[in-house]
C-alpha cells in the first residue's frame, strides 16, 4: 500500500437531496491527484480539497488530446453500506486505455487504492435513493508543455467523484436511438476500444444531429461498410431476436464495457443463447418490423437502458411497442440488486468499501 497524503477541506459542502440528482454536475469536497514524470515515475499521491488546477496553455493534452478516463460507481444499499461495483476491472481498463494512448503503466492496485481512499473520505456524499449512486471518474491527462506531436513525458492522474441520478432524462423509460449513415465513431486499428476523450469528441457532431432529429443518442455503425452495429458511445448495444441474444464482438472498434460483460455473464448463467457476433442493421430492422426484437444498451452511467425506437435513413422503427422488454427488465433488476446489495452476487462484483462493509 502506498501512503496517500490527505488534506481535508475547511469548507465542506452540503450534499444535495437525492431526489434532485441528475448526472455529472455535482462534485464532492475532495479529489485525488498523483503525478508522473519520466525518470521519476508516479509520485505524490494525495487527496486535496476539490477545485480547479492550473495547466500551461501549451500543455499537450489541450492540443492533441492525450487523455483517458474511466467511469464506475459506488452504491449505498438499503442496509446503509457502501459497495463499489467491479472496481478491479475498471482499474485494469483505465490502464489498458492508457496503453492505447502511449501512457506509462499505472498500477491498477494504485488506482483501486486511490478510489477507495477518496470514496472513504467523501462517503457522506454517497446517496441512498434507489437509482442514485456516487459516480467515480478516474482520469489521466498528459501535462508536458510543448507543441510537437509525441507522447508526453509527464502526466496527471486524478479522480473526481459526485452523486448522480439517471444518465438519460428518460430514466429507465425506453430511449430512441438513430443509426447514423452519415457519421462514424471508430475504425479497426484506431482508438475505438479505448476510453479516451477523442472518441467522445468524434461523437459530438453526429450526436447533435441525432438530437435535432428527436433521438436521445446515436447508434454507431461500423466505419467501413456502415452496415454492422458498433455501439452507442455512452453504452454498448444488445438485442434479442427470437431466442438469441446478440451483441457486437470486441473487435477493436467498441469499448469493452464492464456492464456489457456483467450482462453477458448473467445471461450465460441463466442458460440463454448468447452470441458476440457482427449484426447487420438490416437484420435488426427486419426483426423490429416482424415484432421479434428486444433491444437495450448497457453502460456504467446508463445501467440497462431499453431502446424503444430506432431511426435509420429517415425511417422510424418502433421496438417492442415502445415498451421495456421482459429480459431488459430482468437484467436491470438483477444488476441493480447486486449493486445495492439486495440480490445474490455470485461473482462477487459488488465489493464493500475498504475490506469491510463501510458506510
Ligand atoms: C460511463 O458509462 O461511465 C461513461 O463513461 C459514459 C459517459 C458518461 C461518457
Amino acid at each position: 500500500m502506498t501512503d496517500i497524503a490527505i488534506t481535508r477541506t475547511t469548507n465542506p459542502g452540503k450534499p444535495p437531496a437525492d431526489e434532485t440528482l441528475t448526472f455529472g454536475n455535482i462534485f464532492t469536497d475532495h479529489m485525488f491527484l498523483m503525478n508522473y514524470d519520466a525518470g521519476h515515475g508516479w509520485h505524490d499521491p494525495r487527496i486535496v480539497p476539490y477545485g480547479p488546477f492550473s495547466l500551461d496553455p501549451a500543455c499537450c493534452v489541450l492540443h492533441y488530446g492525450q487523455a483517458v478516463f474511466d467511469g464506475m460507481k459506488a452504491f449505498r444499499g438499503p442496509d446503509g453500506h457502501i459497495r463499489l461495483f467491479r472496481l478491479a476491472d475498471h482499474a485494469r481498463r483505465l490502464n489498458q486505455s492508457g496503453h492505447f494512448l502511449c501512457m506509462p503503466e499505472l498500477d491498477p492496485a494504485m488506482v483501486e487504492q486511490s478510489i477507495r481512499a477518496l470514496v472513504e473520505v467523501d462517503q457522506r456524499w454517497v446517496p441512498s435513493l434507489a437509482g442514485t449512486s456516487l459516480y467515480i471518474r478516474p482520469t489521466i491527462i498528459a501535462t508536458e508543455t510543448f507543441l510537437g506531436v509525441h507522447p508526453s513525458h509527464s502526466y496527471l492522474y486524478y479522480v473526481i467523484v459526485g452523486p448522480v441520478g439517471a444518465y438519460y432524462k428518460e430514466g429507465m423509460n425506453p430511449v430512441r436511438i438513430l443509426a447514423s449513415d452519415t457519421h462514424v465513431r471508430a475504425v479497426q486499428g484506431g482508438l475505438g476500444a479505448a476510453k479516451t476523450a477523442a472518441n467522445y469528441a468524434a461523437s459530438l457532431f453526429g450526436a447533435e444531429a441525432a438530437q435535432k432529429a428527436g433521438y436521445t443518442q446515436v447508434l454507431w455503425l461500423d466505419g467501413v461498410e456502415r452496415k454492422y452495429l458498433d455501439e452507442v458511445g455512452t453504452m454498448n448495444i444488445m438485442l434479442k431476436i427470437g431466442d438469441e441474444v446478440i451483441t457486437p464482438p470486441l473487435n477493436g472498434t467498441i469499448l469493452a464495457g464492464i456492464t456489457r460483460d456483467s450482462v453477458l455473464t448473467l445471461l450465460r448463467d441463466w442458460g440463454l443463447r448468447v452470441s458476440e457476433r457482427p449484426i447487420a442493421i438490416d437484420d435488426v430492422i427486419a426483426a423490429a418490423q416482424a415484432g421479434k426484437l428486444e433491444m437495450w444498451g448497457t453502460g456504467t452511467a446508463a445501467v440497462i437502458s431499453p431502446v424503444g425506437e430506432l431511426g435509420y435513413k429517415g425511417e422510424r422503427y418502433v421496438i417492442n411497442d415502445g415498451q421495456t422488454g421482459a429480459l431488459t427488465q430482468k437484467l436491470y433488476d438483477t444488476i441493480v440488486g447486486i449493486q445495492y446489495g439486495t440480490a445474490a452476487d455470485p461473482h462477487a462484483w459488488a465489493r464493500p468499501l475498504g475490506n469491510r462493509l463501510g458506510g
